[in-house]
């Protein structure tokens, strides 16, 4: 409980100065209890003992018995084992819940601001988005949404594949097609049916693979005519992009947009800067850099990261060193977030490592690659549809839909139908993206429907449930949310105690959160709030209280309760109904 640390640091730091103790030597052993129960935080003596040549049982019972008194009002202090046990007084606690009921942020402070990038969803063009793009576009989102809500200023970039060797037979494709042709089959969402025709005629017509080639070369210079093809191959797709970004409820707006192709101009600027440093060597008759950190291969060589190819093409690698020299010197931006899957590891350690040693970056900037790992299927292969297909991210969203709206219907049928159609969707969406969130970032994790649409356990449903049951506490028994807000919080029983201290302790979950860009953390923060509220709504009357006093206190749990649940789902980026 970090409040209660900050709270109680002072008195801490007066008894360690008088016993002659450096803060350095403490300040670290003063943290969060392990176990939720005995103590909500503590501090082993143990190490202190060489210091003050005493036991770590005297020295803990005497450091009790120079600050209990002081600290009566806070905590009751004890010792057990060497250890000094905290544990927050429920008067304490019920002034605490008042200030962050009080606060419209419920107590979560503004960072000092910062500007960073963060780099996410990035699908490519004339390909469907596969279930690792869904996974960088949610997670992505939500470190978002927690930056901006702490205060930072967000730079979004959608880093979409939309230039390189591919686009010259994709071109070619559409013109064999007509143009109308195209544009109809790349909107509805036909994306891979589009790519794979188009693949299939290059590996199997060498006419048409000279004519892709040449298209390259038309593209690469700038041909009018050609770029406006290209252009509309990116727009079509960027259509469908959108579909998906609108049904998932994200923050991406097409000024996000900053694809491979707009790095182009940039790309003899790398060339220059790795020749400048002189780190560009050639090998095999490509241009390539030897990165500090040695990288080798199955043959046991070592491995460069290859910058232009034998034929002029720049590779990815370039840029993404051109889009590092945009970030750092034309954005002006230090703090960069890449949230981009595991496979890609290597390719970003090699890219940053070269960064540095081109001095595109130096000790003031900080890159952080947000990886995350693959999403499942049942056979725990890569999740595809039953015919091996690449599963259309829309059909997989309108199915999550309507299998929302069929629980939905079963569990609430008086729910009118309009209104039904509007909680699906929260369901829906919510139950794809917190299955998502929910799951540690770096593990895989396998799709379930049954799973992440159930009502019960640690899933989106079950959270929302939670909210619109609170919600429903105020609309039956017809008291504003508002009243019971003004409400001091009188603290009786065990499971008002374990619920208010969850309820105090959101701000440093958060925080935990964002230390390593972990929204999972979060999410099991959410899940024992919730758990917390249903032994507390089981085993306490809420509106049969036995007194005024304590039914508006029960009232104002219940409402810092949603609150905390609606917010911490909204920095997720999934939405709470009232009612459901
Ligand atoms: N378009 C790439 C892919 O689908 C992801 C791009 C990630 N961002 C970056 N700056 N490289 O794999």
């Amino acid at each position: 409980m970090q409040i209660l640390i900050k709270e109680i640091y002072p008195f801490f730091d007066e008894v360690f100065s008088k016993l002659g103790v450096e803060e350095d030597i403490w300040a670290n052993l003063l943290a969060p209890a392990t176990k939720e129960g005995h103590a909500d935080v503590a501090l082993p003596c143990h190490s202190l003992s060489k210091i003050l040549k005493k036991s770590p049982l005297q020295i803990s019972s005497d450091i009790i018995d120079l600050l209990s008194k002081d600290l009566s009002e806070i905590a009751i202090i004890s010792c057990m084992n060497g250890f000094i046990n905290v544990q927050a007084t429920n008067d304490w606690m019920g002034s605490k819940l008042y200030e962050i009921s009080s606060d419209s942020r419920l107590g979560i402070p503004e960072e000092d601001n910062r500007k960073i990038a963060v780099d996410y969803s990035a699908p490519n063009v004339a390909k469907e988005m596969h279930v690792g793009h869904l996974r960088s576009t949610v997670i992505g989102d939500s470190i978002v949404r927690i930056l901006l809500f702490k205060g930072h200023t967000v730079i979004r970039e959608n880093h979409i594949g939309d230039w390189g060797t591919p686009f010259g037979m994709l071109i070619e494709h559409l013109l064999d097609m007509g143009e109308g042709e195209a544009a109809n089959e790349l909107n509805v969402g036909d994306l891979d049916g589009f790519y794979k025709q188009a693949r299939s005629k290059f590996n199997s017509s060498n006419d048409f693979a000279q004519r892709s080639r040449n298209r390259v070369v038309l593209l690469q210079s700038g041909d009018s005519g050609t770029l406006r093809l290209w252009k509309i191959l990116v727009s079509e797709s960027m259509r469908y992009f959108n579909e998906v970004y609108s049904m998932l409820n994200v923050l991406l707006v097409d000024e996000d947009i900053k694809g491979e192709s707009s790095y182009h101009d940039l790309l003899p600027v790398v060339i220059e800067r790795l020749k400048d440093a002189n780190i560009l060597v050639e090998s095999d008759g490509a241009e390539v850099v030897f990165p500090r950190k040695k990288w080798i291969n199955r043959e046991g060589k070592e491995m460069p990261m290859i910058i232009r190819k034998g034929d002029g093409g720049y590779n990815y690698s370039a840029t993404d060193l051109a889009c590092i020299i945009d970030r750092a010197e034309n954005l002006r931006i230090n703090d960069f977030l890449y949230v981009v899957g595991t496979p890609q590891k290597q390719h970003f350690e090699m890219v940053f490592d070269i960064a540095e040693m081109a001095g595109l970056i130096n000790e003031n900037h900080n890159l952080v690659h947000v990886n995350f790992g693959s999403v499942l299927g049942p056979d725990g292969k890569i999740f595809k549809s039953r015919e091996g297909n690449t599963i259309k991210l829309v059909d997989l969203l309108l199915e999550s839909i309507s299998r929302a709206e069929a629980t939905i219907k079963d569990k609430n049928p008086s729910l009118k139908s309009n209104e039904r159609n509007k909680v699906a969707k929260m369901i829906g969406i919510g139950a794809v993206k917190y299955a998502d969130l929910s799951t540690e970032r770096s593990k895989d994790y396998i799709f379930n429907w049954d799973k992440m649409l159930s009502f019960e356990g640690n899933t989106s449903p079950y959270l929302q449930y939670a909210h619109a049951r609170i919600c429903s506490i105020f609309s039956k028994s017809n008291i504003s949310r508002n009243v019971s807000r003004n409400s001091k919080f009188n603290i009786l029983e065990k499971e008002e105690e374990l619920l208010s201290r969850r309820l105090i302790a959101f701000s440093s979950h958060l925080e935990e959160t964002m230390a390593n860009y972990s929204p999972h953390k979060l999410c099991n923060y959410l899940y024992s709030l919730a758990s917390s509220f249903a032994s507390f709504y089981e085993n306490c009357q809420v509106l049969k209280s036995e007194n005024i006093e304590i039914m508006h206190s029960r009232l104002a749990l219940c409402d810092l309760t949603a609150r905390t649940l609606n917010l911490g789902m909204e920095l997720l980026g999934i939405e709470c109904p009232e009612e459901m």
